[in-house]
């Protein structure tokens, strides 16, 4: 096999109550990636579309060559690989656009080295690409587009990554606005320290999310999806955030936060069927106030990054 062509899905981070140890993947949008054998040793970005042309065409900038440069780091090889890169969502939405790139680079690279890693090794690797784009090696979009599902990670240091169980009635809606919030920025607003009785209401309901998952317990679930960390801070970011989240709620959503480091917002479903009354209700609010918004509904993707 001389190249490969491979889509990595937009994944949902934080799920409210799991600030940084807490993702999932969805199974649109995604980039698109097609990795190639080089004989020049070096990796070359040969083409990016899709992204407006924001994206670094420079090796040691691009999270796509960055991720794929430490894994070889750690192989000790000099392997050269040329990127083709097409960005199909969004960058800046929340939707853990620089992971998929991330993954798609790694994953690509370990299939064409013939799989010296598993999925879970390469989540390290693909950190390192996430840290260059938001200027924070955290795991909670790496990992679901890795290893698709919904993902724990209950320990950096040393990274210990955990699959949750995926309920079959589990739908997510996810509204992307048209405005820009850079992860780096929406990081910046977070306080770096938070109140004991702040941490006891945001780990009960992390453990009782978990609790839900692994019951099949909608309704637990449902309630479970509360953030007093960082959706209070970042609220102000995404204009007309708790309107979305109020329409979302009164359209039936058994839970609406933000994705990620916003601005796209999610509201989880009970059942699809549930899904298009919600997402009608969330877009109208943006379209009303004069706001272009994309939505996307989707079952939770339980394979992550695959071969196309
Ligand atoms: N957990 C990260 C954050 C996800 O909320 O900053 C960024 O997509």
């Amino acid at each position: 096999m001389k190249s490969v062509k491979v889509f990595a899905p937009a994944t949902v981070a934080n799920l409210g109550c799991g600030f940084d140890v807490m993702g999932l993947a969805i199974d649109v949008p995604g980039d698109e990636l097609m990795l190639s054998f080089n004989k020049d040793k070096k990796l070359i970005i040969k083409k990016i579309t899709g992204d407006g042309g924001k994206l670094s065409y420079n090796a040691k900038k691009n999270t796509v060559t960055v991720a794929i440069q430490s894994m070889l780091d750690e192989m000790k090889m000099s392997q050269g690989f040329d990127v083709v890169l097409k960005k199909k969502m969004p960058l800046g939405s929340g939707l853990g656009s620089s992971a998929a790139s991330s993954v798609a680079g790694v994953f690509a690279a370990n299939v064409l080295l013939g799989k010296p890693f598993s999925k879970k090794e390469l989540v390290p690797f693909a950190m390192a690409g996430e840290k260059v784009a938001s200027g924070s090696a955290h795991a909670d979009n790496v990992a679901p587009c890795l290893l698709g599902g919904i993902i724990l990670i209950r320990s950096y240091e040393p990274l210990d990554i955990i699959q949750l169980p995926v309920p079959a009635k589990l739908y997510l809606v996810v509204v992307h606005p048209h405005v820009e919030v850079l992860t780096k920025d929406a990081r910046a607003v977070l306080k770096k320290n938070i109140p004991l009785n702040t941490a006891v209401r945001q780990w009960g309901n992390t453990a009782a999310f978990t609790a839900g998952l692994f019951s099949n317990d909608m309704d637990l679930i449902g309630r479970s999806v509360e953030d007093h960390v960082a959706e209070p801070a970042r609220a102000a970011l995404i204009p007309h955030f708790h309107e979305v989240k109020n329409a979302a709620l009164e359209s039936g959503a058994i839970a609406c936060s933000i994705s990620g480091s916003g601005p796209s917002i999610f509201a989880l479903c009970n059942g699809k069927n549930a899904s298009g009354n919600i997402s009608k209700a969330m877009k109208k609010v943006f379209t009303k106030n004069g706001i272009q918004s994309e939505v996307y509904i989707s079952s939770v993707n339980k394979n992550g990054v695959r071969i196309i």
